[in-house]
């Protein structure tokens, strides 16, 4: 498939490697120019391109962005993602990098608040998976594959979606529409913790809205947000 990606940096730029490495034909891009990609000049199958040329043609394209970047994306480029077929959206919001969005605060789910933005629906993927884990793990510690959420319509679309995760190695989980996607965000019992499908399963059963409210209370005292990803970045 063309699947353009939107953010290269540590899941965009960890989905692309895997998905150009099993045979998917990528464009990537950033928020300046495509020769700021050196990092992919090795990479068969991954080209680097102007963020406005990423949807142009593409069967797929995933929104890997910090939340407050998704307002900024131009008229054009939204324009051009109404005909894909199928927009993914990993981003998740931090108030402490975002800033505070009043409809997020109030409890829209972020990737609900994405595809109101964007006018068109979105599947909310690869959101709550940490990049060191979908860089290196499709497996736990004793050998089960883990589970990847998708949450977002229901439809054939979704049933393609869930089968670009179990390419990639992942056991796919619905997570709802995106109504409920909500479920899916960091704080849930469920985010980051690389689970089997049938833990995560559970784990969705148990989640609470108060448990995003206090996740986000607690990070609201990192002073530096982008440190913090930086030593993530440290095992990639
Ligand atoms: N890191 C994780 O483990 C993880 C796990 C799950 C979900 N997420 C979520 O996924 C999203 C991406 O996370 P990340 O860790 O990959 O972020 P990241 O490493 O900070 O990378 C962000 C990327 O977005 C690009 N970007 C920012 N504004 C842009 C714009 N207006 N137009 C085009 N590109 C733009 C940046 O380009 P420049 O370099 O040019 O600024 C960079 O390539 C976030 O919402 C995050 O919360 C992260």
């Amino acid at each position: 498939m063309r699947i353009g990606i939107i953010g290269a940096g540590l899941i965009g730029g960890t989905l692309a490697r895997k998905l150009a490495s099993i045979g998917h034909q990528v464009r990537i891009a950033n928020s300046r120019e495509p020769s700021s990609l050196t990092e992919f000049k090795n990479d068969d199958g991954i080209t680097p391109v102007w963020a406005d040329e990423v949807a142009d043609g593409a069967d797929i394209v995933i929104l890997s962005l910090p939340q407050k970047a998704i307002g900024a994306l131009s008229e054009s480029l939204r324009s051009t993602l109404m005909s894909v077929p199928i927009v993914i959206d990993t981003g998740n919001y931090y108030p402490v990098r975002d800033g505070h969005i009043d409809a997020l605060d109030q409890g829209t789910a972020d990737s609900e608040w994405v595809a109101g933005i964007l006018g068109r629906p979105v599947f909310k993927v690869f959101n709550n998976i940490g990049a060191p884990s979908l860089k290196y793990k499709g497996t736990d510690d004793e050998g089960q594959k883990l589970g990847l959420t998708v949450a977002g319509p229901s439809g054939e679309d979704k049933q393609k979606v869930s089968e670009l995760i179990v390419q990639l190695g992942f056991d796919p989980v619905d997570g709802g529409d995106l109504g409920q996607s909500w479920r899916l965000q960091p704080g849930t019992p469920i985010y980051c913790k690389d689970m089997t499908a049938d833990e995560m399963r559970a784990g969705l059963q148990q989640t609470t809205r108060e448990d995003i409210g206090k996740y986000h209370e607690d990070r609201d005292q990192i002073e530096d947000f982008d440190a913090a990803m930086k030593k993530v970045g440290e095992f990639m």
